[in-house]
């Protein structure tokens, strides 16, 4: 295991951003004084990052690098990762954690342009958009109003309330529409919002069913033959959560039967990883299902958000400590540390660290004036923060302590 001091002033902190991240990034680092970033366009192999990270103390990619075991050990300086995206299975979180590295996403900010996205997707499925629109393309001209709604007035169903979920009930309202919405943890209504008391109301209920809720062993299927066919004769059902909420046999079967009016799929149980591979789908021979390929948060102003999230959190963890968002490690959420110097132990969380931690403060005769601990299964994050301006002594007997897996001390 690493055990190693960081004390390092801004200008001696280098950050190197791969695969292209936005430059909004470069502007948060070098606005919070980092100005060592280095950006390169792609993602690097394996061996190569291997070489290149050894002096490296803040990594940001997205999701096309991997952040090995391999890469982790040749990493003598990393202090934290950025994924500049949502996921981060990239990311061996575990091995970063045991490290001492946290890991940080951006889990919310591309809610507006997945919301804007299924917003426009109501309307064009009220009106049969898509299958007048493939019609056309092949020659035919469809012009009828038959099963064609405004959206004003008719119900929109969501299930899972959360940042996306409740962000288009708010915008749905705009348009005119009602919403109701079931979610298993009980959220408080925004606008005009009607909580329903179960999934099956809102699917009995709604003229629109859209899904937003997260991939879990709970959710997966949670849309199968028996859901669908509570919902309304010519209801849609838009899914741009994750791929394996629906069953696409089952809503495929029920588009067949023309029991619904149409679907918007974003997300598929299996996808392309790049555009040279074909996409196969059940869906693909239906005019009414409205397909797109898993952009639903791909948007300009989502990049810059993310840009915008991820740089935060990065330069806040080395400014101050707070590790808050990472998703690997114990979060503590520190105040400023203006009127003391802070020290921040990394270590295996095993019984008996604590103490020897406090022992080695009184030894050094050091006082500290606030403590903040959280844990995350092996391993423990304290802060301190104490009156001194030599941390050196403290510093020494915290690295000879066993279970240290790193500290850094901040002026
Ligand atoms: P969130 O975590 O803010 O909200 C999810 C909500 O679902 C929570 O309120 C949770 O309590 C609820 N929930 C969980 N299990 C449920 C169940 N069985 N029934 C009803 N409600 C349940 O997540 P957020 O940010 O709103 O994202 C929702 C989904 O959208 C996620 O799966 C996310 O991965 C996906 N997403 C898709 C994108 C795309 O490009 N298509 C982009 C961004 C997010």
């Amino acid at each position: 295991m690493t055990q190693r001091n960081l004390s390092l002033s801004k200008d001696k902190i280098r950050i190197l951003l791969l695969e292209n991240i936005s430059e909004r990034a470069v502007e948060c680092f070098n606005a919070a004084g980092y100005h060592q970033v280095e950006c390169l366009p792609g993602a690097l192999p394996v061996d190569e990052l291997v070489e290149r990270i050894a002096d490296v103390h803040f990594l940001g990619i997205r999701s096309r690098t991997r952040v090995t075991e391999r890469v982790l050990d040749a990493a003598d300086r990393l202090t934290a990762i950025g994924c500049f995206c949502i996921g981060t299975d990239q990311v061996d979180l575990a091995a970063a954690r045991h490290r001492g590295i946290p890991v940080f996403n951006a889990p919310y900010a591309n809610t507006r342009s997945v919301a804007e996205l299924v917003l426009a997707e109501i309307v064009m499925l009220m009106r049969g958009i898509p299958a007048k629109n493939a019609a056309a393309h092949r020659g035919e001209w469809l012009k009828s109003a038959r099963a064609s709604f405004e959206v004003r007035g008719k119900t929109l169903g969501i299930i899972g309330y959360g940042h996306i979920g409740s962000q288009l009930g708010i915008l749905a309202e705009g348009l005119g529409m009602r919403v109701m919405y079931y979610d298993v943890v009980r959220k408080l209504p925004l606008g005009n919002a009607e909580p329903a008391d179960s999934q099956d109301e809102v699917l009995e209920r709604a003229d629109v069913v859209s899904l937003h809720v997260p991939d879990t062993a709970e959710t997966r299927g949670l849309i199968d033959a028996g859901e669908l066919a509570r919902m309304k004769p010519g209801a849609h059902l838009i899914n741009a959560s994750r791929g394996k909420v629906v069953s696409i046999p089952a809503l495929a079967q029920a588009l067949e039967q023309g029991r619904l009016g149409g679907a918007a799929i974003d997300v598929f149980p299996s996808e392309p990883t790049s555009k040279d591979e074909e996409f196969v789908s059940e869906l693909r021979e239906f005019d009414n299902v409205l397909l797109t390929p898993h952009i639903g948060g791909s948007t300009h102003e989502a990049q810059q958000n993310i840009a915008l999230d991820v740089s935060t959190k990065m330069t806040l963890y080395s400014d101050n400590g707070s590790s808050t968002g990472a998703v690997n490690f114990p979060e503590v959420n520190l105040p400023d540390h203006a009127t003391a110097r802070r020290i921040l132990h990394i270590h295996r969380n095993e019984p008996g660290v604590l103490q020897a931690i406090n022992h080695a403060f009184s030894e050094a005769g050091i006082n500290i004036v606030g403590q903040y601990l959280q844990t995350l299964t092996d391993v423990g994050y304290v802060v301190m923060d104490v009156e001194t301006d030599d941390a050196g002594p403290v510093l020494r007997r915290l690295h000879d302590i066993p279970a240290t897996i790193r500290t850094r001390f901040l002026y």
